[in-house]
């Protein structure tokens, strides 16, 4: 565990905590950031953390593990005083987001998950990531990454036609990562397990988005989750790809907003009367 995880931070309200997608940083949650406070800046409390390896955090010593990484987030809110927060991440931020569910349920007011699954990795995907993990380290390099993900299958069609800036912005990103970081990563994401059962006993308000033109998580994986979850929405994303908050803030944001209320209702509602 470590608790120095790097974050940005925006705002006064509800704490939201979110968390990145592979391999990029806290950097690819600007809109968010911005915009998700509100008006007054009294919104949402967004928490946008690197992590490890990531951005600006350190790596550390320890074997890959997502749960790791939950726990990162676990005391990130000690750190800053928050009891719960709604807890969101996109993909690989989903996995964390998940793992965070299963380990530190008390401390979860809601849940977002965007193109993300809840499915561990196949066999084939699993040879992938230590492929790509091997040739990041063997090279030094994340060209790799660049060459392979991008613009597809990291982002849609629309995205790759019509929004140059959202394409060099993730590139920069991707380049940005070190191979050591993509390599614990990787071996991370391939030992997960599912997480299907966890979230059928997640008790607050969820939020699923995924771009309808994602490559990478289907709107089907996306489907599974809010059926199980019990009290959940699903949000499609038109024209958008894996990076939702990137490729359509504005819809993403919208989303988010959405389940900021219910959250807040959800609170309301369980205060003890009196
Ligand atoms: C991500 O965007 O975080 C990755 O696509 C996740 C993965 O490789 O499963």
């Amino acid at each position: 565990m470590t608790d120095r995880l790097p974050v940005l931070n925006s705002g006064t309200g509800t704490p939201l905590v979110l968390l990145h997608a592979f391999p990029l940083s806290a950097r690819m949650w600007q809109r968010q950031l911005a915009e998700l406070p509100g008006r007054d800046g009294t919104e949402a409390r967004v928490l946008a953390p690197d992590l490890r390896g990531f951005g600006a955090a350190s790596q550390g010593d320890d074997e890959p593990s997502l749960d790791l990484l939950a726990d990162d987030v676990a005391l990130l809110l000690d750190r800053t005083g928050i009891e719960r927060a709604v807890v969101g991440g996109l993909s690989m931020g989903g996995y964390v987001a998940m793992a965070f569910a299963r380990r530190h349920a008390d401390r979860l007011a809601g849940l977002l998950l965007a193109d993300t699954k809840a499915t561990p990795d196949t066999e084939q995907a699993r040879a992938n990531r230590e492929r790509i993990a091997r040739a990041v380290l063997a090279r030094d390099s994340v060209q790799l990454l660049l060459d392979e993900q991008l613009p597809h299958p990291q982002l849609g069609a629309a995205t790759a036609r019509e929004r140059p800036e959202v394409v060099r912005q993730v590139r920069e990103l991707t380049a940005q990562a070190s191979p050591a970081a993509v390599a614990w990563a990787q071996r991370a994401m391939a030992a997960r397990g599912d997480s299907l059962e966890v979230l059928a006993g997640v008790a607050v308000p969820a939020l699923v988005v995924v771009g309808e033109e994602d490559a990478i998580t289907s709107v089907a994986d996306a489907r599974a989750m809010a059926d199980v979850l019990p009290d959940a929405e699903l949000r499609t994303v038109p024209r958008a790809g894996h990076l939702t908050a990137l490729e359509d803030p504005a819809a993403f944001n919208t989303a988010v907003r959405s389940l900021l209320a219910r959250t807040a209702s959800a609170a309301l509602r369980s205060r003890p009367q009196g």
